[in-house]
C-alpha cells in the first residue's frame, strides 16, 4: 500500500522499503518516530537533513506534517517565546513543559529537549538527573547539551544510561556572559584544532550527533569530515550533515535584525501583523461580526 508523506511523495506504507528513497529523513517512509539509529544510518547514505526548533504543540505539528524529521526544544525558547534577554534564565520546569507540548503535537519528528544552564555542569550525576526528567515527564527521544572536552563525563553517563545525547560546541550561548555577546568561534588554527578535539570528544562520549554553531564554515567541513556521527550547522556553512535554525527567525516573526546565518522563508511577523490590524479595524467599524458568524 503506498500513501502520502508530510513532504507529499508517495511511499511504502511498511517503512521497510529497499529504496534510499523510502528511508529518507526528510520525505521518506513510514509514519513511526525517527530514532537515533536512523539519524546514523543518514549520515551513512551521505543524507542531509533539516531540523527546526519547537516551542508549542500547534507549531510543531506544522513542522511535523512538512516532514521535518529532528525538532529541537531549544533553550533558544528563552529569547524567542519566553522574553528573557537570552537562554541562561530558562529552568527545567520551562524546558519540560514546552517539550511535552512538542511531543504532544508531533508523531514523526525525533524530538530533542535542550537541557538548561545550571541543570548539567555540575556533573555527570546533575545531568543525568535532569535528562531523565526530560525523558520521563516529557516524553523527548533525545536530549541536547552545550559544551565539548568539558562536557563528555556528563555525556558519557547519559549515553551508558539510555538516553540518546546531542551535543552543541563552537558557540554555546549559554556562556554569554563569558563571551560578552556571540563571537564568532574556532578562527584561527590553535582555536580550530580545539573545535576538533571538542567534537570528537563528544563523539568518543557517545553522542548520536554535533550542533556546530557559528563557526567558519571551513573548520565545519573539516570537523564533517572527520567525525563519523552528524553534524548539525547553524552558521557554519554548507558543508555540515544537517542544518538547524530557530524557527521564527526561520519563518521571519522575529523582531529587528537576525544573525547574518539566517535565511527568512517567510515574513509571518508583517503577516500577523497584518491579520491582527484588520480583525481590529473591522471591530471598530461594525464590520466583524456579522450575520454569517451569529447565532440565532
Ligand atoms: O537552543 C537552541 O535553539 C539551539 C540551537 C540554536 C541549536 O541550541
Amino acid at each position: 500500500m503506498t500513501h502520502v508523506t508530510p513532504a507529499g511523495k508517495q511511499h511504502d506504507s511498511s517503512g521497510t522499503g529497499p529504496s534510499a528513497a523510502g528511508k529518507a529523513l526528510y520525505g521518506g517512509t513510514g509514519s513511526r518516530r525517527i530514532t537515533v539509529r536512523d539519524i546514523a544510518a543518514a549520515k551513512e547514505r551521505g543524507e542531509k537533513w533539516p531540523m527546526l526548533t519547537a516551542y508549542d504543540a500547534m507549531t510543531a505539528s506544522v513542522f511535523d506534517e512538512a516532514g521535518i524529521p529532528v525538532m529541537l526544544v531549544g533553550d533558544s525558547m528563552g529569547n524567542c517565546h519566553l522574553g528573557y534577554e537570552s537562554t541562561v534564565p530558562v529552568t527545567m520546569d520551562e524546558i519540560t513543559i514546552l517539550s511535552a507540548a512538542v511531543v504532544r503535537g508531533t508523531k514523526r519528528a525525533l524530538i530533542v529537549g535542550d537541557l538548561p544552564f545550571g541543570s548539567y555542569q555540575e556533573g555527570p550525576v546533575q545531568a543525568l538527573r535532569s535528562a531523565t526528567r526530560l525523558v520521563k515527564e516529557a516524553g523527548v527521544g533525545a536530549v541536547k547539551l552545550e559544551g565539548g572536552e568539558r562536557s563528555a563525563h556528563q555525556i558519557e553517563l547519559l549515553v551508558q544510561s539510555g538516553i540518546p545525547v546531542m551535543a552543541h560546541v563552537g558557540l554555546t550561548p549559554q556562556s554569554v556572559n563569558a563571551y560578552g555577546g556571540y563571537p564568532v568561534q574556532g578562527r584561527g588554527e590553535e582555536a580550530a584544532q580545539q573545535l576538533l578535539r571538542d567534537a570528537k570528544a563528544v563523539q568518543d562520549a557517545g553522542a548520536f550527533a554535533v550542533v556546530l554553531e557559528t563557526v567558519p564554515a571551513e573548520v565545519a567541513a573539516e570537523v564533517t569530515r572527520s567525525l563519523h556521527i552528524p553534524t548539525v550547522g547553524i552558521g557554519a556553512g554548507p558543508d555540515c550533515d544537517a542544518q538547524v535554525l530557530v524557527w521564527t527567525d526561520m519563518a521571519g516573526l522575529t523582531a529587528g535584525r537576525v544573525p547574518r546565518f539566517v535565511k527568512q522563508y517567510a515574513q509571518l511577523r508583517q503577516t500577523l501583523g497584518d491579520a491582527a490590524r484588520a480583525f481590529a479595524e473591522d471591530v471598530v467599524q461594525g464590520a466583524y461580526p456579522t450575520a454569517e458568524h451569529s447565532f440565532h
